[in-house]
């Protein structure tokens, strides 16, 4: 049994890359039809080319969450092309470098609020209409493991990812009646580029620390974000909103 996607009109921000590439690939490769939203375009179309030659439908659509004016533009393509929205994620992001708070360069700070919780708000804002007018719509934002423990050192990242719960969970209530449902995915250390980024600036204590966070003693997998995101993106969990599906290897526990 997998998670019934066939014919979900998707879009997915971020999607060029790492965690958001493997669930739009998964997602094609279940039916869905998927738009694929990034700053990256390169790496967006080369994504989307792949998709199409593999069968699936498949779009791109630049755009930075950041920016108002792009998301509404997004959503207005998405609407044009793919006749629908039945599922947003909310996954495009930024981290910074490590820094105890009072030396977190102002910029990054507002950086990663500006993509990582005023990007969520400017997509749900925007998409939330289209799905009350289909009276229906399932929202999946990328949080973190960070937006719900202490996250020493990346104190900027995890305020906005606490924000992007606060957001899930009041969202999931107004509109819940809706027929809208709205959860959040919160992944541990996942292999991709962002992270491997980090590993690359740090010392080996800390590379130990990271790749070490979890009582499994790797990371995460984008698959095994992909299958969550799946899972919520279907008809299965249609009794789930407002909340975290946590993925962290036991972090948590
Ligand atoms: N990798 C992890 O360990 C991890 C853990 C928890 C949560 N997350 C979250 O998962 C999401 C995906 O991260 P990833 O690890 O796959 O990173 P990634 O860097 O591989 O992918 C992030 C994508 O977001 C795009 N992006 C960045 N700024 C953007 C903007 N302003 N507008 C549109 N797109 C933008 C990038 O171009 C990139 O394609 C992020 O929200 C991240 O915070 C990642």
């Amino acid at each position: 049994m997998v998670a019934n996607v066939e014919n979900k009109r998707v879009v997915i921000t971020g999607g060029a890359s790492g965690i958001g590439a493997a669930s739009a690939r998964l997602l094609a490769q279940r039916g869905a039809t998927v738009l694929v939203s990034d700053v990256n375009d390169a790496e967006g179309d080369a994504l989307v080319a792949s998709l199409n030659e593999a069968g699936a439908k498949a779009y791109f659509c630049h755009a930075d969450v950041s920016q108002h004016a792009d998301v509404k533009a997004l959503m207005t393509y998405a609407m044009e092309h793919l006749g629908g929205i039945d599922v947003l994620i909310n996954n495009a992001g930024v981290d910074h470098d490590p820094a105890p708070l009072t030396a977190i360069p102002q910029e990054a700070f507002e950086r990663n609020i500006a993509v990582n919780l005023t990007g969520v708000w400017h997509c749900m804002r925007e998409c939330i209409p289209y799905m009350l007018q289909q009276k229906a719509g399932q929202i999946i934002n990328v949080a973190s493991v960070a937006g719900l423990r202490s996250s020493p050192m990346i104190a900027a990242y995890s305020a906005a990812k606490h924000g992007v719960i606060g957001l899930t969970k009041s969202a999931a209530v107004e509109y819940a009646r809706a027929n809208i449902r709205i959860n959040a995915v919160c992944p541990s250390f996942i292999d991709t580029p962002m992270v491997q980024n980090t590993l690359k600036k740090v010392d080996e204590r800390a590379q130990k620390a990271i790749i070490g966070a979890n009582p499994m003693k790797r990371l995460g997998k984008v698959e095994e974000i992909a299958f969550a995101v799946a899972w919520l993106s279907s008809d299965e969990s249609s009794f789930m909103t407002g909340h975290n599906v946590v993925l962290d290897g036991g972090m948590l526990a």
